[in-house]
């Protein structure tokens, strides 16, 4: 019988298995590709968050590069949707007696297993730029947050123009080989009617990456709305 052959796509559309795929090819050399450039952009939020208290939830943790780096006083969830990352990351965590990590769980963060509410600060970093459902995504982070509780987002944004939005642009098209889109503008992730934006912060390497904090509004901890701090 005839079988019709797959369609090959190079519309740069990145859906789950896309996304299972390129991180079961990257995870071997994840930390030696992308580990030194990513590393002084991920130190800085995580410093922030270790000022902080409670339950932390690491969105997309990858291979758990970022694991050691949380102060011992919190207790830090990481969930994957690749087998593959999270496999590095238990390693890791079992060689480091990171104590404090008391869960690793494979799950899609655009349909997260957890109840409203449930963490102090959710974190993604380089996560929404290569989720198949950005949008979806937010709303979960916003979600399982508590209100008063901040949702942390470190990530690579488009330029508008200039030789790196040209760079963007040509790569766009190969997002679902790279497990990444180039070209993801920054207004994207600004409209959770719940998230209140109170820092833009560029980070390194030369502000090639961005940090933004949200905070979860309502319930009693939640201040008044104030403009969201630029500092790039
Ligand atoms: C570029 S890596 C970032 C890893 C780590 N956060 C870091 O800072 O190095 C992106 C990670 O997000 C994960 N990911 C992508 N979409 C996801 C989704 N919908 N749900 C959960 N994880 C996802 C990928 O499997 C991959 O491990």
């Amino acid at each position: 019988m005839n079988q019709t052959p797959p369609i090959r796509r190079r519309d740069g559309t990145l859906d789950s298995t896309a996304v299972r795929k390129a991180y079961k090819r990257w995870a071997p050399v994840y930390d030696e590709l992308f580990g030194s450039v990513t590393r002084a952009a991920r130190r800085a939020a995580i410093r922030d968050i270790n000022t902080s208290q409670g339950r932390v939830l690491e969105v997309g943790v990858g291979t758990g590069i970022a694991l050691p780096l949380y102060s011992g006083h919190l207790e830090v969830v990481g969930i994957d949707l690749s087998l593959e990352m999270l496999e590095q990351a238990r390693r890791r965590v079992a060689k480091q007696d990171l104590a404090n990590v008391t869960a690793l769980l494979e799950m899609d963060a655009s349909q997260l297993g957890f109840a409203d509410a449930s963490f102090d600060t959710v974190v993604a970093m380089h996560v929404v730029t290569v989720a198949p459902e950005p949008k979806r995504v937010m709303a979960e982070l916003e979600r399982v947050c508590r209100p008063g509780g901040e949702v942390i987002l470190v990530n690579h944004f488009s330029a508008q123009t200039g030789p790196r939005a040209a760079i963007e642009q040509a790569l766009a098209p190969f997002a679902d080989r790279l497990g990444w889109r180039p070209e993801f503008p920054v207004e994207t992730v600004l409209d959770r009617p719940g998230l209140e934006p109170i820092e833009r912060r560029g980070l390194p390497p030369a502000g090639l990456f961005t940090m933004l904090r949200f905070r979860r509004i309502g319930g009693e901890n939640a201040e008044t709305p104030q403009a969201m701090a630029v500092e790039a």
